[in-house]
């Protein structure tokens, strides 16, 4: 590996280690690799909060191995699976310029790797360079099974902020003490929300606040007078979760692998499915501060107050003193949150410039609903449902992309409608309105190349909450928000068509809406879902169909030889 040598003086402090993960790369500095990863799913006992228990893992690693390349590197990963249950593995954020093959959803853009079998995963990373992540993306599988990945600017660009001194990667995540697959089960046969999780964790690691659980806390040591870069990524499945570090300010750099101006606050605010890199200077009086984590909350719904925590300690202080708390927002903070988001602005420079599509060719608009469904076993005689102007998605049998490639018919239909049958006071009053909700595969067909605005409405039926979403092969722009019901006619003047932020995943306010912006260049079939693993469940998700172009690299991939079969 090119840098092998840096990394390892880079992570070796922070007794990182992926050595033996490694199979094998190109030598070049200077050019793009070709990096390897065997990746391994295998069921491991693991032991936290005072219980064991098997969870399946990459390699028998929780987290899993951090993946690292630089721009312009194209990647290998094979997956193997070992575990009982099906498996699909997704490079969230990564684009897949053409090659939804390697996306990873299972049934959208491939049939699961079935025990016993394996599938590469072969892509380039190409025009993306910060902090994404890779997670299973098939039941709830993702609790256990995922891990970072670290995109490096090409050879001899540096990052358009001070060079840290070293940098970490910070995972946030839950944990359930009991078998996560049976509880989601138990919570589908009687119809309700399962359990919550037992714990947050940092890299795994619950921290002190945890019973039994002060050996499994994460520690990262610095230098006084250095800075560092966190790279911190929300891998939870149902928690938008503040974090901070007590006595320390966090310079906001980056979100979902796109530079951002540069901010500092006390906390940020990452939704599940979200990235964000932020420097720290270690400026304090030497001492043991907490890093931690909570969740945001601000609908009328339980609140869960769990802190995960984990420790900046400066060198030389003995493990002994007692870390100081950081002063998180409080769980409801709607202010706060509303305010984090408004702060967060495309760096947009010559270099590295924010190409919002100012011109529109397709306007979508999709409402945001749970509902509930006749379920006689059920211990209600309902389940919950969720739907996207009405219509919950059903997941096919066969993947998507390959229905849409092979054209094979009557998997999916695309007349997923432009916006909502009838439109109401989507904000108003609580509502239990039957709006006829139906289930279906259906799609959007978007022309190649377009434009398009998507707004995103919450609604109040059954309850108002704030969704985080996230869109496969693409990035877009977050070209508005605000709360209440959007007004066409007043709420696009007041557009940020210059600096808003480019991701991956946003969050829809709770009785909120959101606008975003994307050029469908990238053809195929790309997954749109909120990533509250709950809500996506329920069927809170859909596919935007993208044409081939009439280019000749504008068409869809052929598949590769190993893709799994259904
Ligand atoms: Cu990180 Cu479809 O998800």
């Amino acid at each position: 590996m090119a840098s092998s040598s840096s990394w390892n003086q880079i992570f070796c402090g922070l007794a990182f280690v992926f050595f033996g993960l490694f199979l094998g790369s190109s030598t070049s500095p200077a050019e793009a690799a070709i990096k390897k990863y065997q990746f391994d799913i295998q069921v491991k006992n693991v032991s936290r909060l005072c219980h064991a228990k098997p969870i399946v893992t990459v390699n028998g690693r929780f987290p899993g191995p951090t993946i690292y390349v630089r721009e312009g590197d194209s990647v290998l990963v094979n997956v193997t699976n070992h575990a009982q249950y099906n498996m699909s593995i997704h490079w969230h954020g990564l684009k897949q310029y053409r090659n939804g093959w390697a996306d990873g959803p299972a049934y959208v853009t491939q049939c699961p790797i079935q025990t016993g079998n394996s599938y590469t995963y072969a892509f380039n990373v190409t025009g993306q360079r910060g902090t994404l992540w890779w997670h299973a993306h098939i039941l709830w599988l993702r609790a256990t099974v995922y891990g970072a990945i670290v995109i490096m600017p090409k050879q001899g660009t540096p990052f358009p902020f001070p060079q840290p001194h070293r940098e970490a990667e910070i995972v946030l995540g839950e944990w359930w003490n009991a078998d996560v697959e049976e509880v989601v089960k138990q919570g589908t046969n009687m119809g309700l929300p399962p359990n919550s999780s037992d714990a947050h964790t940092i890299n795994g690691k619950p921290g002190p606040l945890f019973p039994c659980s002060e050996k499994h806390t994460y520690a990262m040591e610095v230098e006084q007078g250095k800075t560092y870069l966190l790279r911190i990524i929300n891998a939870a499945l149902n928690d938008e979760l503040f974090f901070g570090i007590a006595g320390h300010n966090l310079t906001v750099v980056e979100v979902d692998a796109v530079y951002t101006k540069p901010f500092t606050t006390q906390a940020i605010l990452i939704a599940p499915g979200q990235t964000t890199n932020v420097l720290v200077q270690a400026n304090q009086v030497p001492n043991r501060y907490f890093m931690a984590a909570r969740p945001f909350m601000d609908a009328p719904l339980q609140i869960d107050n769990k802190t995960v925590t984990a420790i900046l300690q400066y060198r030389g202080v003995p493990n002994s003193v007692l870390p100081i708390l950081p002063q998180l927002p409080s769980p409801n903070d709607t202010t706060f949150a509303l305010g984090y988001d408004k702060k967060l602005k495309s760096l947009n420079t010559p270099k590295f410039p924010a190409n919002v599509p100012l011109k529109v060719d397709r306007h979508l608009f999709y409402t945001i609903g749970f509902g509930t469904q006749s379920c006689p076993s059920c211990l209600n005689g309902t389940r919950f449902v969720a739907s996207l102007n009405n219509i919950t998605f059903e997941m096919p049998q066969v993947a998507l992309l390959q229905a849409h490639y092979f054209n094979i018919k009557g998997v999916f239909k695309t007349n997923f409608p432009d916006k909502p049958p009838t439109p109401f006071n989507y904000t108003g009053a609580p509502l239990t309105a039957n709006l006829g909700t139906s289930k279906g595969t259906r799609l959007s067909k978007i022309a190649f190349n377009s434009t398009v605005e998507l707004v995103l409405q919450d609604t109040n039926l059954l309850t108002v909450e704030s969704h985080p979403f996230h869109l496969h092969g693409y990035n877009f722009f977050v070209v508005g928000t605000g709360i209440g019901n959007f007004d066409p006619a007043k709420d696009p003047a007041k557009y940020n068509l210059v600096d808003p932020v480019e991701r991956n995943t946003v969050g829809v306010p709770t009785g909120g809406w959101t606008a975003i912006r994307f050029r469908a260049d990238n053809p195929g079939v790309w997954f749109m879902h909120c990533h509250l693993e709950l809500h996506t469940g329920w069927g809170l998700k859909t596919a935007f169909v993208v044409e081939d172009g009439p280019g000749k690299h504008q068409s869809v991939l052929p598949p590769p030889k190993d893709l799994p079969k259904c």
